[in-house]
């Protein structure tokens, strides 16, 4: 399977990542063969639980047709976890100077996250012009999106938080929305319930949005 070595080639690859929260490791691979059956291949696994990296590395190893990375990469350290657990990306809430530092160092596609333009620029004069809009709903969404678009002309975005099958068609129409984040295709009820079928609807359903 094709391996894409730079963060613009793994957003071109679904309109929408499912954001993960996994609590049981073995919902990992049928979650992720789920998805990526709806059509679904980029997988963000937030590092928010006892098994997330059991869980990353499963579905690096089980689920080849699957792009898996780490989310809620908040340090060095953690961004090496992921790398050794089979990440293939990692995404951060925020950024700081240390860890654009490992990612860049890592070579591992790194989509850090921003909700101010001066952030952006940082990110953008380190050669980052892929980034996370997070909180998106919360911080601006739309309204900033389209207003940061001439003057940060060279920078796109995947907006993240608070997105939903209603909302994400609107972002995903902007010239600077590479994709969207959210944790809507695999609500937890559904994953306790190990409903895969609904799963894999709610995936085609978003895969079937439209992507820039
Ligand atoms: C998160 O970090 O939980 C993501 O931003 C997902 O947000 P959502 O649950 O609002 O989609």
């Amino acid at each position: 399977m094709d391996r894409p070595r730079d963060m613009a080639a793994i957003a071109a690859l679904a309109p929408v990542v499912p954001v993960l929260t996994i609590e049981r490791v073995a919902d990992a691979v049928p979650l992720a063969r789920a998805l990526v059956r709806g059509g679904l291949r980029v997988l963000e696994i937030t590092l928010r639980t006892g098994v997330a990296l059991e869980a990353l590395r499963a579905i690096a190893c089980e689920v080849p047709d699957a792009v898996v990375g780490a989310g809620t990469v908040l340090n060095a350290q953690q961004l090496d976890q992921a790398r050794q657990a089979g990440a293939r990306f990692v995404v951060s809430p925020g950024c700081t100077p240390a860890l654009v530092t490992a990612a860049l160092a890592s070579e591992l596609p790194f989509l850090p996250g921003v909700q101010t333009v001066s952030e952006a620029m940082v990110l953008a004069e380190r050669g980052i012009s892929l980034l996370k809009f997070f909180p998106a709903d919360t911080v601006g969404g739309l309204g900033w999106l389209k207003a940061v678009a001439a003057p940060l002309a060279g920078v796109r975005f995947c907006p993240t938080g608070g997105i939903g099958p209603d909302t994400a068609p609107a972002y995903l129409s902007l010239a600077n929305v590479a994709c969207v984040g959210g944790s809507w295709v695999a609500p937890r009820n559904a994953v306790v319930a190990k409903d895969w079928a609904a799963i894999e609807r709610l995936a085609a359903a978003a895969a079937n949005l439209k992507q820039p």
